[in-house]
Order: C-alpha cells, then sequence, then structure tokens
C-alpha cells in the first residue's frame, strides 16, 4: 500500500505565522509537524509515500525529507497548484499510485495511541474505503459519521448544527484502488473544493464505507489553530518529558522497523547532536 500526505493547502486560520510558511513545516514541540503524519503512515507499514505541497513550499520540503533513502522510505513530491480540495489528493496521485490502494492523511493531524501501528496495519489490505471514528464534546465542528453495528457507514454530515452523533471523522482515510476514478468523478463544492467527504459518500452509496472506532486510548489531534497547534505541542512535551520517548521520530521508527540500521541511525544523530532530538537519536536502544 502506498501513502499521501497532503500538505498543501493556505493555512488560513494560522495568518500570519504562515503568510511566508508552510503550516506542515512548523514545529510542534520539538520536530515539524508533517514528521506526525508521515510517522502515522510508517507505522501502518507503508514505506512509499507522496507529499503534496503548494508551489511555493514544495522545495523546503524536499529540502527537509529529501527522497526518504536516509531512512530506508521512498519519498515522492507533487504540487497541488491550488488548494482545491482533498479529494484531488487522488488524482494528483494517480500516477503515483499505480492502481493501488493508498492511505491519505492531512499534514496537520497527529495520531498518538498504544498499539496504533497494529491497528492500522489491518487496512492495508483493503476492498471499499476505511474511515475512522473518534469520540468528541463538539462533534459540530468536524465531518461526522453515524454507522451500524457491523461498523458500516451509514450517514456522514460535515459540520451539522445537528449532529446524529458524536464521532468525528479523523483525517486518515485509506482506500482501494477505485479511489483516483471515483475522485474524477466529483464535482467540486459550493467553495469549490473537491470534497473527500463527497469521496467517502460514493464507497458509501455502494455500502463499501467501513468505519473503524479508534481505540479510546488514541489521541487524535490537529493543529491547523494557533490554539490547537500550541495544545499539540504541549500534550508532545508532556507525553515526551514523563516517557522519555519521543512521538512522530520518523529516524526512531525507521530503526525499530529495521528499514535502517543502527550505524546509519548514529549517522543521521550526528548531524543534530546540537539538539536534544540528535541527542535522543544517539542514545537509542
Ligand atoms: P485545512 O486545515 O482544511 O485547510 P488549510 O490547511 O488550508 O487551513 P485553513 O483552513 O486554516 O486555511 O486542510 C487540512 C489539511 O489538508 C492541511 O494539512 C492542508 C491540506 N490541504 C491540502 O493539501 N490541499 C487542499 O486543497 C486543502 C483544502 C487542504
Amino acid at each position: 500500500m502506498k501513502g499521501i500526505v497532503l500538505a498543501g493547502g493556505t493555512g488560513s486560520r494560522l495568518w500570519p505565522i504562515t503568510l511566508t510558511t508552510s503550516k506542515q513545516l512548523l514545529p510542534v514541540y520539538d520536530k515539524p509537524m508533517i514528521y506526525y503524519p508521515i510517522s502515522t503512515l510508517m507505522l501502518a507499514g507503508i514505506r512509499e509515500i507522496l507529499i503534496i505541497t503548494t508551489p511555493r513550499d514544495k522545495q523546503s520540503f524536499m529540502d527537509l525529507l529529501g527522497d526518504g533513502s536516509q531512512i530506508g522510505m521512498n519519498f515522492q513530491y507533487i504540487v497541488q497548484p491550488e488548494p482545491k480540495g482533498l479529494a484531488q489528493a487522488l488524482i494528483l496521485g494517480e500516477d503515483f499510485l499505480d492502481g493501488q490502494p493508498c492511505a491519505l492523511i492531512l499534514g496537520d493531524n497527529i495520531f498518538y495511541g498504544a498499539g496504533l501501528g497494529n491497528q492500522l496495519e489491518n487496512f492495508t489490505k483493503i476492498d471499499g474505503a476505511v474511515i475512522f471514528a473518534t469520540k468528541v464534546s463538539n462533534p459540530s465542528e468536524y465531518g461526522v459519521v453515524n454507522f451500524d453495528k457491523k461498523g458500516l457507514a451509514l450517514e456522514i454530515e460535515e459540520k451539522p448544527t445537528k449532529p446524529k452523533s458524536n464521532f468525528a471523522i479523523p483525517g486518515l482515510y485509506f482506500y482501494d484502488k477505485y479511489a483516483s476514478g471515483y475522485a474524477k468523478e466529483l464535482q467540486p463544492s459550493k467553495r469549490n473544493e473537491l470534497e473527500i467527504t463527497d469521496l467517502n459518500r460514493i464507497y458509501l452509496q455502494k455500502s463499501q464505507l467501513k468505519v473503524c472506532v479508534l481505540e479510546r486510548g488514541t489521541a487524535w489531534l490537529d493543529s491547523g489553530t494557533t490554539k490547537s497547534l500550541l495544545d499539540a505541542s504541549r500534550f508532545v512535551q508532556l507525553i515526551e518529558d514523563r516517557q522519555g520517548l519521543k512521538i512522530g521520530c520518523i529516524e526512531e521508527i525507521a530503526w525499530r522497523q529495521k528499514y535502517i540500521s543502527s550505524e546509519q541511525l548514529l549517522g543521521l544523530a550526528q548531524k543534530l547532536l546540537k539538539s536534544s532530538y540528535g541527542e535522543y537519536l544517539a542514545k537509542l536502544e
């Protein structure tokens, strides 16, 4: 299975911070935001990832992450000329996907929880589509799903005023090989975007939209506003300080998954030794 990280967009809720740089390059505590969604895909066992960026920021992402070979991954990049919606990722990524299923993750979504990798690995062989559901106290601010006992989606609503459930849909989606084809059939919404909800509705109408409830201990954070960005940084700091383990450390995951050797890990650490991040890599065992 291949992965796509959506790291384009306007980031207008973070203006003026994002007037000259990408939201997904901003720090969430001790590392760039994009490390978190990349690490989620890596935990699901995905090694080939397409990163979708704005024309302005493509080079910065390439400077940061390269072709991925340093951590045993394969990163490719494609520009989204304008932020025309999340579902456009599947059209832009059609050649990259080459008829294979994919996991799509939003570049500002952070997932953290025990056993998450194992849970996600189950979806890499897929028939139809899988979305996730996580309980929130303010469902009206999100896409909301309700589903039957077997976990088949019954209805999805975008930011409903009267939500029919408390389950929000986080920004991680697994699709079979037909997703790019379906995405091409979509019409732009009122806000002139190809909506991921509309793509999901195509699967829903075919009774092929499965819903997986994220385990209670799994945290889902997005970092698209000044408050949520600071909250995410605080969350990561708290967990990392308590446990002495890092969240979203892509070099560590690569090493634990045996994509790189201990020598290679040490080589990566050497370059960053002036920071606590580099020190952490050097001390991993
Ligand atoms: P949003 O947070 O919905 O949009 P945004 O990042 O442009 O921010 P704002 O609402 O503050 O203007 O996007 C969710 C994620 O998807 C985020 O990581 C950016 C990315 N994205 C794209 O890559 N392309 C797009 O066309 C859109 C709409 C979002």
